[in-house]
């Protein structure tokens, strides 16, 4: 991959402004996208940083998302039950889902009941592939957050589901991650996305974030250093405590 990243970065103070102009420019790309395509398709992140952005587009900027038009993937998942307080799809509900107009059938969460968890690694992809023309799916917003250690979605550093090139969705075992077990988008079909945005907030993020902007950044220590569309936008999202080791230049 070249280096550095071809990244727009974008900093704010704290979460909270992080969280208001993150949500403004999701408006503006859903509607750009709905007025260019009919349609917007976005993967949520899980984690706790976007909690305050999807409450955002669910109040403020509810009635500026033409919702019937939009459709919403995941891009992890803990392998739990919904109800589960760990689930992604259930933080994602709670937060955004519930409380905007969009029709059920617009909102595919990843099958976490399947038996076999490869099982539902592929059903997904299926879904996807129904939704999607060609073989990978282009998102218009695939939006990520990223772990002190640098992982993203639930690509965690030196797992081979890193390595991936010709799945869409891995299935992931990382004993250290609570829950262990997990569905993830792989780095291809994330940089096959029109836009992919980052959300990282907090100083525990500073040392994960220069390594990422390091010019010698190893994507297999650092997997968000993997993230560079190949015909898209890459925006990430910052507070200044996370961006403060950003190296110069
Ligand atoms: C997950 C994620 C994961 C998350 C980061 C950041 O399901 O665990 O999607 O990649 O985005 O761990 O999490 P925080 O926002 O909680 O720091």
């Amino acid at each position: 991959m070249s280096r550095p990243l071809r990244a727009d970065l974008r900093v704010r103070p704290n979460l909270e402004g992080l969280s208001e102009a993150a949500a403004e420019a999701i408006a503006d790309l859903a509607e750009a996208a709905i007025e260019e395509r009919e349609g917007f398709t976005i993967a949520l992140s899980g984690g706790t940083t976007p909690r305050g952005l999807y409450e955002l587009l669910a109040s403020k900027y509810r009635a500026l998302i033409s919702w019937s038009d939009v459709q919403v993937f995941w891009g992890d998942e803990r392998y739990v039950p919904p109800e589960d307080p760990r689930s992604n799809y259930r933080m994602a509900c709670e937060t955004l889902v519930d409380d905007v107009p969009i029709p059920r059938a617009n909102v595919h969460p990843m099958p976490t009941s399947l038996p076999e968890i490869e099982e539902a690694a592929q059903a997904y992809e299926q879904t996807l592939m129904s939704h999607f023309p060609g073989n990978r799916p282009r998102f218009d917003l695939v939006l990520l957050g990223m772990g002190a250690d640098g992982h993203i979605a639930s690509l965690f550093p030196h797992h081979p589901a890193l390595d991936e090139q010709d799945r869409i969705v891995a299935p992931v075992r990382a004993e250290h991650a609570d829950p262990p077990l997990r569905l993830t988008l792989t780095v291809p079909a994330i940089n096959h996305a029109r836009n992919v945005h980052f959300l990282v907030a907090g100083q525990n993020k500073e040392d994960a974030v220069a390594r990422v902007f390091a010019e010698k950044a190893d994507p297999a220590a650092a997997p968000a250093a993997a993230v560079q569309p190949e015909d898209g936008a890459l925006v990430w999202w910052l507070d200044e405590a996370a961006a403060a080791a950003i190296p110069r230049g």
